[in-house]
């Protein structure tokens, strides 16, 4: 199968994309794909009809669609943990029927979407206070999952936010727990402890600090605690009353868990009728991943094309670069969600992966990333497959010179990368500097761009909670046939495992236990470097 991607890419590896377009004045159309306003544009790629063909005949033939609908009906196709995924259930508005063995998920759903509501509603109204009254700041305290999606989409719905003010602490380093709380009022803070586990050390770590800061305030501490967590047990033994403990199931995975309680920081901040437009966005994404025929279905063609670029064409990178300022933490959000997905290199079966699997995936929103590393992007030797995603309109009207500089920005990038400037062009500009000879090839080679570079562009109208929603979904979806076409499980993530363990293992030297030849000598190094303080400054 991955022979036939790989012919396919080395027969057209000399094709310049803009030839497309020539020989195809409705490429554009061609090669896009629409969902309720919103576009998937992929024209600026090297794909043509017949690599189309060949990925969506691969994605046939690796049983997307068999494995979707599993996905969808509660099958367990985690299998090595054993679990079914079933996020989609999250945003299951319609409470349509979602059995995991043999048991209708959506009741339990539904009912603690509801709590969350009330909970959000008590709070937003100031019903629900702190020891000092109305809660005015709200900090979810998290770490992978349990944080990146709550925050990036606290940011990316800013212009919704009219509720308390949320914070985000998960890093283990106290400057980060110690920097957030500063200036707080612990009397009207709540404090959200988000960890599916209940048990991750970061986490607890800093949730036990918030505690000890908020005590020097407030006499009854526990009642400004809420939990997220599908761990019950954990959670009372912390402490935290049963009425403000949000649970979940364990087939909702961390980096899929911001559509259920994790996302409570959210909903306080944008008030339950917004954090169900974003729900709803997310459920109108999944309606269209399960009915549309893949030749128009935005998570298929967004995979194949990554499957394209990574697979076939060889380019291990990926940058998602979001011409939308509020979408700056979707670049790490996604780290997270594809990097854990697909970051693997053994299939479903135990068997070695006879192809790379998924990329690199990084970002930052434009025009920053335009003065910071386009560079290698437009001149580098390697390739970086770029995926723009734009807003027609911006939130701030009285800003529409501003958005539209934007706009001309984004589709500027995409042009350039795909056409570049020929060494002839570099020539010319020289000459009309009155340049001559060797001076003047030297400084036209320096201005060469050699443009074909891939891009895709996902242009929506504004980011509204429910766009938002439906570009997350989209994303996991993706995520989700790229993993079912590699053959390997989406769902686990074995790989945090060792360094966590090691962490605890190392304690005890950096307090001081000598572990002789039994730790290697760069360990040892650093952990003595450590225990002596280092020197001063
Ligand atoms: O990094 C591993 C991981 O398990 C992620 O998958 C998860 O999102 C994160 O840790 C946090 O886990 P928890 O919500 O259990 O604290």
């Amino acid at each position: 199968m991955w022979a036939k991607l790989e012919t396919l890419a080395a027969a057209t590896a000399d094709r310049r994309i803009t030839t497309l377009f020539d020989e195809d004045p409705a490429r554009a159309t061609e090669f896009s794909a629409a969902f309720e306003g919103m576009i998937f544009d992929y024209s600026k790629t090297n794909i043509d009809v017949e690599t189309r063909r060949t990925l969506l005949d691969m994605a046939r033939a690796t049983h997307v669609a068999e494995r979707r609908d599993a996905m969808f009906s509660g099958a367990k196709i985690n299998e090595t943990e054993g679990r079914a995924v079933l996020h989609t259930a999250l945003r299951n508005l319609s409470g349509r029927r979602v059995e995991v063995d043999g048991e209708d998920v959506m009741p339990g759903v539904l009912d603690t979407l509801a709590r969350m509501e009330a909970f959000a509603e008590e709070v937003r109204t100031g019903r629900f206070t702190g020891q000092g009254g109305k809660i005015t700041d709200v900090v979810n305290i998290g770490i992978g999952g349990s944080d990146l999606g709550p925050a990036m989409a606290a940011l990316a719905l800013a212009p919704y936010c009219d509720g308390p003010r949320v914070h985000f602490v998960s890093n283990v380093d106290g400057a980060h727990v110690h920097d957030t709380l500063q200036g707080l009022n612990p009397e009207t803070t709540l404090v959200i402890v988000a960890s599916k586990t209940f048990t991750t050390i970061e986490t607890m770590t800093n949730a036990e600090t918030a505690r000890l800061w908020m005590a020097e305030a407030v006499t009854d501490t526990g009642a400004q605690f809420a939990a997220l967590s599908s761990n019950l047990e954990k959670t009372a033994e912390w402490g935290i009353d049963a009425s403000r403990v949000f649970g979940f199931e364990d087939w909702v995975g961390g980096r899929y868990s911001v559509w259920g309680p994790i996302g409570l920081s959210v909903m306080l901040a944008v008030g339950p009728q917004d954090f169900r437009a974003f729900l709803a966005g997310g459920e109108s994404m999944d309606q269209h991943f399960l009915t549309a025929k893949f030749s128009e279905n935005l998570p298929v063609l967004l995979a194949l094309v990554g499957i394209w670029h990574n697979q076939g064409q060889g380019h291990g990178t990926r940058a998602v670069l979001p011409y939308d300022q509020r979408l700056v933490r979707l670049p790490a959000y996604l780290q997270q969600l594809e990097m854990e997905s697909n970051g693997k290199s053994v299939a479903m079966d135990g068997s070695d992966l006879t192809v790379n699997a998924g990329p690199v995936v990084w970002g930052e929103p434009g025009t920053n990333g335009q003065h910071a590393f386009y560079q290698l992007i437009h001149q580098g030797t390697r390739v970086v497959p770029c995926e723009f995603l734009l807003a027609a309109r911006g939130q701030e009207e009285d800003l529409a010179h501003q958005h539209l500089l934007l706009v001309a920005n984004c589709l500027a990038q995409s042009q350039a990368l795909m056409t570049g400037r020929s060494l002839d062009t570099a020539r010319e500009m020289m000459a009309a500097k009155g340049l001559e000879g060797e001076e003047l090839e030297r400084q036209a080679r320096h201005r060469v761009f050699p443009g074909n570079r891939p891009s895709t562009t996902l242009i929506y109208p504004q980011l509204t909670p429910y766009r938002l929603g439906q570009i997350v979904a989209l994303y996991e979806h993706r995520v989700f046939v790229e993993g079912v076409m590699l053959g390997i499980n989406s769902y686990d993530q074995w790989g945090v495992e060792l360094g966590k363990e090691l962490a605890l293992s190392l304690q005890p030297v950096l307090e001081g236990e000598d572990r002789g030849a039994a730790l290697d000598g760069s360990t040892a190094m650093l952990a003595g470097y450590f225990r002596a303080g280092g020197p001063e400054g």
